[in-house]
């Protein structure tokens, strides 16, 4: 699709390392926050869980040795090597859900995270699949629906915390039942967008609301970082593990880079 000049660094080899740092790590700390979730005789799922830890610690080290120097055709492979994985993780993850949703197992994982964690599988497996067939950046008529994706993802990490912090917290749950009402609204914001396509009718909108997220999703972040650093220093009662209030303010810097890279691919349309 994308031809591109071979003296400077392919944007698809970038791109796919890019994607893969992030996500990559973010595979391994679901696989970590299941297994945290499970009771001790659920052994048989807690050693698949380490099996996928291990499995993406392998495809760290494997991306610690590329650069965006390397060969197309070996970042490829490398891809669809990922790709497996990130398939492999979201099938237990939906294995995980069934069990969960049918009462064969209790755990104190919430289905709505699971659920929420097999999202993001199936959204990294897609974009490797995008990749490795030559889309860089999301096709304009389908920035909405990837705006969509990631707010359901806030509005989730909102509810999260809101019901894992102790209740007593009474102030910060509070803070977190806003921000859930925040990205509801928003959710529906970009679901009545989405039926008002094509992008040539949305356009002027589009950027307004871009920027409306933007804000939501900066005092989010702003709201998870506090939280962290309260969880880290246990100045606050809560259930959450101090690296799962790192990862959703990680997810909240990374849809805000994901905004950008919209705004900039929307101007470039319009010159
Ligand atoms: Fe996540
Ligand atoms: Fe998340």
């Amino acid at each position: 699709m994308l031809n591109h000049n071979m003296a400077n660094p392919n944007p698809i080899v970038t791109r796919s390392l890019d994607e893969i740092r992030f996500w990559s790590r973010i595979m391994k700390e679901h696989a970590l926050f299941l297994s945290l979730g499970f009771t001790h005789e659920q052994s048989q799922l807690i050693a698949e869980a380490q099996q996928f830890i291990d499995l993406f610690e392998r495809i760290e080290e494997k991306l610690s040795k590329y650069s965006v120097n390397t060969d197309i055709r070996q970042i490829q492979a490398f891809n669809n090597e990922v790709y497996q994985a990130a398939v492999a993780i979201w099938s237990y993850k939906r294995k995980v859900l069934g069990l969960t949703l049918r009462c064969e197992i209790r755990t104190n994982n919430y289905a709505l995270l699971i659920d929420h964690v097999s999202r993001e599988a199936a959204y990294f497996a897609n974009r490797l699949k995008d990749l490795n067939e030559g889309r860089l950046a999301p096709e304009p008529d389908t920035i909405i629906q990837e705006n969509l994706f990631f707010l359901r993802i806030m509005a989730d990490h909102a509810k999260f915390i809101g019901h894992l912090l102790d209740p007593s917290e009474r102030k910060l749950v509070e803070q977190a039942r806003e921000f859930s009402h925040d990205f509801d609204q928003l959710v529906f914001q970009a679901i009545d967008l989405d039926s008002m396509r094509p992008q040539s009718q949305t356009e002027p909108i589009l950027d307004q609301f871009l920027d409306q997220n933007r804000v939501s999703v900066a005092s989010l972040r702003d709201f998870k970082k506090t939280a962290r650093d309260l969880i880290e220093a246990c100045r606050i009662k809560s259930n959450i593990h101090p690296l799962l209030a790192d990862h959703t303010f990680r997810e909240a810097e990374r849809f805000l880079e994901i905004i950008d890279l919209f705004e900039s691919h929307l101007s470039n349309n319009n010159r």
